[in-house]
Order: structure tokens, then C-alpha cells, then sequence
């Protein structure tokens, strides 16, 4: 077998296409590594939401081509959203590079290789694939997929993004909204079930817009009720919501439906109606706030977490205090804050009231150091309380605890104990919390 090494970047979507790559892969005789050292094959899965991230796919590469100095036969290929924004100035950039590859063409892995030893000169593929109203093509939904968890799996049911919120890359990395047949998506679960896997997670840019270009077949809500008859999966969890989008009829589900966790990614953003306009996100703050409210009504334990981007152009002090004031209003259990990134082709990047960088700092610190509050003590309600907790895998910390999540996806660490094993589901009380995790004992097991 020929190493591969696979370095992923970004989003959930990116985990997923990289066991896509590694599946695609397995069938041309190559097995997974953790080196780039001992590897034969080296990808870069891309991410392009922030400029860190796209740097990192360059600053990768130099080391890279280190690498291939060394060990000439070496392969390297660049896939993900860097791959389909740059497409072939990455080769003109990095020319060691042996093939470049869009978020649509993992399936053009085979034929790439095969240009390389032709010695073709053409080595990139970003052309799209599916097309809106070509739904039945499904090429790249049934790639082999390699997972790396036993028991849990990431599906895709909607690609691409038509927001186009005026901040964001997604929408030009991967194309235009495109919804997966139903009955796909439950075949594919169907067999994750049987092979044993207990939890999915249903990935989307706008998992809330699902259906929408299905001529009204089906909707998220009806998939999570396809879902929830699965025998064998326990839990269902979905990402990303988009609050213009989620609705009661998703919430009711949620409640209705006892496989469906009760997490809800929701990101706000901003507290400020004028920025809010200004990115095009479709919702004001008590709009926001009023879903929220009904959520937290229907599901009284839901864990609520969040996006947030400081110092978007034109944010006053006054916009990022109500970003502020609505952190501590709404108190999301945790939230992924950024620092706003002007990227390529989105309208917010020419816009001539861009932010200093010591502001967005700033300002940025002081969202981190707000929420780490509010996260510290949310965690810290849970002491004392009971939770079903899924055993993920050993604690990284390497102390010989195992970790697991609550249904509401907070992670917790718990001491092993003979016959505990990865996927299952046992019965935790939460004995103390910092702001990254929660600690417990566990009661007993719960599937007995
Ligand atoms: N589809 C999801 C997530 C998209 S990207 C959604 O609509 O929320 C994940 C997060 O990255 C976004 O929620 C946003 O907070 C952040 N992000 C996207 N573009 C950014 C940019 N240009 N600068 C800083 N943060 C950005
Ligand atoms: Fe980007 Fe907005 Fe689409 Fe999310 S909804 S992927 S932030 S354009
Ligand atoms: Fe990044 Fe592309 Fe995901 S830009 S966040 S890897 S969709």
C-alpha cells in the first residue's frame, strides 16, 4: 500500500470531502498516515472563509515543496475551497504542485493522477458538476467514503449557499444551492445503520434551505422525521442553521422527534441592525431573538451556540456594544468568534469603511472574554445534573480518561472504567465544568 497523508482545513464539509478523498483513494491502493513525512501522497483540503486560513494552504505548500526536494516522487495535490477559487494560479504559484482539485471534482482524482503520469500538462479540475436541476446526478454524493469514526458520520444533504451574505467565500467556493434526493440520503443512513453507526450529523452551508429547490418534496424537517425511523441511530444532529430561515415547524420537530439532539447552531453575527443589514443576513436582532425565545420555550435544555464576526466594515462602537449586549441577553452556551476577513469577490471587501485591525481586535478580545464568562458558567449549571453521554473516543489530554458528548453536544470527560467502549451510550453526573468541557462520574449504563 502507498501512504497518504491528508491535511484538513476548515468546516465539517471539508472533514466529510476528505474521507471522500481518502475513500477515492483507498480504491488506487493508497492507506492513511498521520506523517506527511512517510507519505507518498500528501492533500491539502482547503478552506478560504478567512485570509489565515488561505495563507495557511501557501505557507503548507512551501514546506511542502521542502518535502518533495527531498523525496522527488512525492505527490501533492490541493483540494477544497482554495483549490476552486484559485483553480490554476495555485500551479502557477506553486508549480511542484501535482494536481489541483475543486469541491465538486473528487471524483476527478483518478483521471488527474492518471494526466501526471501521461506527464499532461493539465492538472487542474474546478469545472462544477451538478447543476441545479440536475439533481439525479449524484456523482460525487455516491464516492466511497472513508470515515474516521466508527459510529458517527457526517451526510451531506445540501451543497452550496444563495445567501450570498456580503462577507462570505461560501457561496463562490462551492456553488449555488443544491439539494440531495431524500431517498439518497436515507439509503445512505440506512447502511450506516446496519454497519452500526448511532449518530448522524446532516451537513449543510443552510441546512434550513433544504428542499427548497425540490419543488416542495420534503423539507428538514420532514428528513429528520425519515430519520428518526432508522433502527439503530440514536442521535441526529444538523449544521448549519440559518436564522432567516429556521422555523416552528423545525423546532416542533426538534421536540417531537426523540433521536433529534437538542442543539442548535444559529449564528447571529452581529447584535446591530444596521450591520445586519449591511451583511444582507435577512433577520433583525429581535427577530433573531424572538426564534430564540420560541426555541428555549419548546426545548427548555437546548444548547444554543453561535457565530460572530468583530469589526465588520462600518461597525461603530455603538453597532459592537449591541453585539455585546445581545451576547449577554441571548447567553449562547459557546460561540465561534472571527475577526472580520475581507475576502475575494464578496461586496463587503470594497467597502470603503473598512475597520483598523487594532479595533477588530480589541473588540474581538472583548467578545472572547465576555462569552468565556457566560460559557464558564452555563457549563457550570450543569453540575449536579445528569446527562446520556456518547463515548467518542480517549481524552487528548492522555490522562486515561474517556470523552464523550451530552446530546446537547457539550463534551465531557470521564474516568474509564472496564468494558467502556467508543459508542456507548452511558448515564453521566456532571461533577465539575471549565469553559472548554465538563467533568463526571458515570451512573450507569444507558442502553441496558
Ligand atoms: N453557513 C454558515 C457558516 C459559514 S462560514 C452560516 O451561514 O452561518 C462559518 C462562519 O465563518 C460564519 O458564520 C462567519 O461567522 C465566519 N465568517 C465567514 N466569512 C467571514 C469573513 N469574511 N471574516 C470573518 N469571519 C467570517
Ligand atoms: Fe456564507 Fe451567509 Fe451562506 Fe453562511 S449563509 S455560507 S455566511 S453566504
Ligand atoms: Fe472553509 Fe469552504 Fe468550509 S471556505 S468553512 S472549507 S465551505
Amino acid at each position: 500500500m502507498k501512504q497518504l497523508f491528508i491535511k484538513t482545513f476548515g468546516c465539517q464539509m471539508n472533514e466529510l470531502d476528505s474521507e471522500k478523498i481518502a475513500g477515492v483513494l483507498s480504491g488506487l491502493g493508497y492507506s492513511l498516515t498521520d506523517s506527511p513525512d512517510n507519505a507518498d501522497m500528501v492533500i491539502l483540503n482547503t478552506c478560504s472563509v478567512r485570509e489565515k486560513a488561505e495563507d495557511k494552504c501557501y505557507s503548507d505548500l512551501g514546506r511542502l515543496n521542502e518535502l518533495k526536494k527531498e523525496k522527488p516522487e512525492l505527490v501533492i495535490g490541493v483540494g477544497g475551497c482554495v483549490a476552486q477559487q484559485a483553480g490554476k494560479r495555485i500551479v502557477e504559484r506553486a508549480p511542484y504542485v501535482d494536481m489541483v482539485f475543486g469541491t465538486d471534482n473528487i471524483s476527478d482524482i483518478p483521471g488527474l493522477l492518471e494526466k501526471k503520469r501521461a506527464r499532461s500538462k493539465n492538472r487542474v479540475a474546478t469545472e462544477r458538476r451538478r447543476k441545479r436541476l440536475l439533481l439525479q446526478d449524484e456523482d460525487e454524493y455516491r464516492l466511497p467514503v472513508q470515515r474516521n469514526h466508527p459510529f458517527k458520520a457526517y451526510i451531506n444533504i445540501v451543497d452550496g449557499c444563495d445567501k450570498f451574505c456580503t462577507f462570505c467565500v461560501v457561496p463562490f467556493t462551492r456553488g449555488r444551492e443544491r439539494s440531495r434526493q431524500p431517498e439518497d440520503i436515507i439509503n445512505e443512513i440506512r447502511g450506516l445503520a446496519i454497519s452500526g453507526y448511532k449518530e448522524v450529523t446532516l451537513l449543510g452551508q443552510n441546512v434550513d434551505s433544504y428542499g427548497k429547490d425540490m419543488r416542495g418534496q420534503t423539507d428538514l424537517a420532514g428528513l429528520l422525521e425519515m430519520i428518526q425511523e432508522i433502527e439503530g441511530i440514536e442521535r441526529i444532529r444538523f449544521v448549519t442553521s440559518h436564522p432567516a430561515d429556521f422555523n416552528d415547524k423545525l423546532i416542533y420537530a426538534m421536540r417531537e422527534l426523540s433521536k433529534v439532539c437538542n442543539h442548535v447552531h444559529l449564528p447571529i453575527q452581529s447584535g446591530s441592525d444596521l450591520i445586519l443589514e449591511r451583511m444582507k443576513r435577512n433577520y433583525t436582532y429581535q427577530e433573531y431573538k424572538g426564534k430564540i425565545i420560541r426555541l428555549r420555550e419548546a426545548i427548555p435544555d437546548v444548547t444554543i451556540t453561535t457565530d460572530i464576526i468583530s469589526g465588520f466594515p462600518g461597525e461603530s462602537d455603538e453597532d459592537y456594544n449591541k453585539t455585546i449586549d445581545a451576547l449577554e441577553e441571548i447567553q449562547y452556551d459557546a460561540a465561534f468568534t472571527f475577526r472580520y476577513s475581507k475576502r475575494p469577490f464578496t461586496v463587503a471587501r470594497s467597502y470603503d469603511n473598512q475597520v483598523p485591525l487594532n479595533v477588530k481586535k480589541e473588540r474581538l478580545n472583548n467578545v472572547i472574554e465576555l462569552q468565556n464568562r457566560i460559557t464558564l458558567a452555563k457549563n457550570k449549571e450543569c453540575v449536579g445534573k445528569e446527562f446520556d453521554i456518547m463515548i467518542e473516543g480517549e481524552s487528548v489530554k492522555g490522562n486515561g480518561n474517556m470523552t464523550g458528548r451530552t446530546r446537547g453536544n457539550k463534551i465531557v470527560h470521564i474516568p474509564r472504567q472496564e468494558g467502556m467502549s467508543v459508542g456507548d451510550i452511558l448515564q453521566v453526573k456532571i461533577t465539575s465544568a471549565t469553559v472548554a468541557s465538563l467533568s463526571g462520574e458515570v451512573i450507569k449504563d444507558s442502553e441496558q
